[in-house]
């Protein structure tokens, strides 16, 4: 019989040693073998399991068709327990891709750790669930995010809760955004804005030097959307409280991509974890104050931050809100607004700048739409921001910049069991509308891959064939969401981001590292997508002409 070095009684005489002995070549090769032959059945087994798990699914997974009472077929995978979650969330949009090609023309499910994720994707079904916000509910979706992400307190919970189908505080909330985020509050908010944005710019760049520079490209434009971001809607006062601020931001915002899915995220990042809580503890200073201090003539004062998160603050009171709730209340509102709009900005100006012949229209369009009276050597650029959102071609180029760069995912709770395209569905499972499968449709966007912002342009003569083409492609363009979870600051985002980059590249004269062609997207995004890798960009001031 053999020996391993573990069984230490089986000695022979002539052999014997202590423990403490060094085992002879022989033992150790044995001990090895052994090791290597435990480790290779372990490993068999678990391909074994593996391979029985996808064979088994794979042979229950056969596309069914609908009207026979039957739940969506499951998507085939490798792995029991966690089932699609590794592949979601390494690469979601490859999942759903892949899935797709699998079952064409019917909706199909992730399992994710014994939750099922329904799929659909077709325009008719999209906007039929975001409609009934009652039977397909975006609070329960909303509260995980809130527990999740910022972990709102305990106690502060049952404020995400639906009871009797509607939620008053959630509802409230949203008014208040409604009010600030649209009309003449949104254009009064938007000057601020790019005061704030000017400031920044200056803080960060020599505008008065005509000397090449090399940026990191997305770092950039991260920092000037985030600092113009902060000190519009929460005033400088923020500053004070949170010492690292922008690493703290970036440490956070990056772990929110596995964070708003799952609380484990920052204690497996205790870095990002402690980022949080400093963030948390600066927004609980900015919120306990006394009501009555703030004043302003208008919409924003400089200390402060705008109206609209005062009326938030004092909502938050008026629900019974603990500080630390309000604080994550406000941080969240942080988290919204900065971080789908960054990488918008960075792929904006890169969808722009695409070719040389691209970026010399886009510069040829905006700067017809300056302000009279704005100098060459001045930086800080007046536009008429209404004319430009409204430019054919820059607008065409924004909507195009979104198909290309989304990859948000609506989710809706399922409510009670129904029928949704002849499939059932049962109560408490989730419906996942993935925008990349509507943005790449090739029957509502021919070459889907390719940036083509005539698409969007309206002719003169347009006819009616051309016109339902374009209503079709509005239907299927939803990096915003829709329904009850619509995203409330999409006139922000729009006005902002075409401003900003307008701005920029009337600024500076720019020349990216990598051509458009090799620009690679990040896929693990939960809103816009960043660049895959940093982007290298050589920018010099440029004295644009008006
Ligand atoms: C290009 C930039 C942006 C994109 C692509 C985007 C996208 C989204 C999406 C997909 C949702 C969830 C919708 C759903 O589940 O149906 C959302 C929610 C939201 N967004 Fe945006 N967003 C952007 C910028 C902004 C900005 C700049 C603000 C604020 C000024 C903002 C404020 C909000 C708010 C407050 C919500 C939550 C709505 C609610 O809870 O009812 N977003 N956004
Ligand atoms: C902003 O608020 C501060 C503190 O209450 C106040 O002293 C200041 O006058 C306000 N600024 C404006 C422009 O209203
Ligand atoms: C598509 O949406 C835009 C607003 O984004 C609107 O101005 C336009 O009229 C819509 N086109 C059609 C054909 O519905
Ligand atoms: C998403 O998937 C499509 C189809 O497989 C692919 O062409 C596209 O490049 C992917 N996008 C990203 C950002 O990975």
């Amino acid at each position: 019989m053999r020996r391993t070095g573990i069984n230490l009684g089986e000695r022979s005489p002539d052999n014997r040693r202590t423990a403490m002995n060094m085992w002879t070549t022989e033992e150790a090769n044995n001990v090895l073998f052994k090791a290597l032959a435990a480790l290779s059945t372990v490993w068999a087994v678990l391909v074994a399991l593996l391979i029985v798990t996808y064979a088994s699914r794979a042979a229950q997974s056969w596309p069914k068709p609908p009207n026979r009472g039957h739940e969506p077929p499951v998507a085939p995978y490798w792995v029991p327990y966690f089932q699609h979650i590794f592949s979601f969330l390494w690469d979601p949009n490859g999942t759903y891709q892949s899935s797709k090609n699998k079952y064409p023309n019917t909706p199909y499910t992730l399992l994710m750790m014994g939750t099922k994720f329904h799929i659909f994707s077709s325009k008719t079904t999209v906007a039929h669930v975001f409609s009934r916000s009652r039977a397909f509910s975006f609070e329960p979706v909303l509260s995980s995010m809130m527990e999740n992400g910022v972990n709102l307190p305990e106690v502060d919970r049952p404020m995400f809760q639906v009871t009797e189908g509607s939620n008053r505080f959630v509802a409230s909330n949203h008014n208040i955004w409604l009010k600030y985020l649209t009309g003449k509050r949104l254009d009064d908010i938007m000057a601020v804005y790019m005061k704030n944005f000017h400031h920044v710019l200056e803080e960060h760049m020599d505008l008065q030097s005509r000397e090449w520079i090399s940026v990191d490209f997305h770092e950039l434009m991260r920092r000037l959307i985030f600092e113009a971001s902060l000190v519009t809607f929460f005033g400088t006062r923020i500053q004070y409280y949170w010492a690292d601020i922008w690493e703290d931001w970036k440490l956070f915002n990056d772990a929110t991509y596995f964070g708003v899915r799952s609380n484990w995220a920052y204690y497996l990042q205790p870095r990002a974890g402690r980022a949080r809580e400093r963030m948390l503890q600066a927004f609980e200073k900015w919120a306990d104050i006394d009501p009555e201090e703030w004043v302003s003539e208008g919409v924003w004062n400089e200390t402060w931050g705008i109206k609209m998160n005062h009326e938030r603050e004092l909502l938050g009171r008026d629900y019974g809100f603990s500080l630390r709730g309000r604080s994550c209340l406000h941080a969240s509102f942080l988290f919204v607004i900065v971080t789908n709009a960054a990488p918008m900005a960075t792929w904006f100006a890169t969808c722009a700048s695409n070719s040389p012949a691209a970026l010399a229209r886009y510069r040829k369009e905006a700067s017809t739409l300056l302000f009279p009276g704005t100098s060459g050597s001045f930086h800080e650029l007046g536009f008429d921001v209404i004319a430009l959102k409204k430019n054919q071609y820059i607008q065409g180029l924004w909507k195009e910049s979104l198909r290309l760069g989304s990859a948000s995912a609506a989710a809706r709770v399922v409510m009670e069991d129904c029928e949704l395209e002849g499939y059932k569905l049962k109560k408490g499972s989730v419906i996942l509308l993935p925008v990349q499968l509507m943005h790449f449709d090739e029957s509502v966007f021919p070459e889907a891959k390719s940036l083509l912002p005539e698409r969007w342009m309206v002719k003169d003569d347009q006819d009616e064939a051309e016109m339902e083409r374009q209503r079709l492609q509005n239907q299927s363009l939803r990096s915003f969401g829709g329904g009850t979870g619509l995203c409330s600051g999409r006139f922000v985002a729009e006005q902002e981001i075409i401003n900003v980059v307008s701005t920029m590249l009337l600024l500076f004269e720019i020349e990216f590292d990598v051509g458009w062609k090799e620009f690679k997207l990040n896929p693990r995004s939960i809103g816009v997508m960043s660049p895959a890798k940093p982007v290298t960009a050589r920018l010099r001031r440029r004295i644009y002409e008006s």
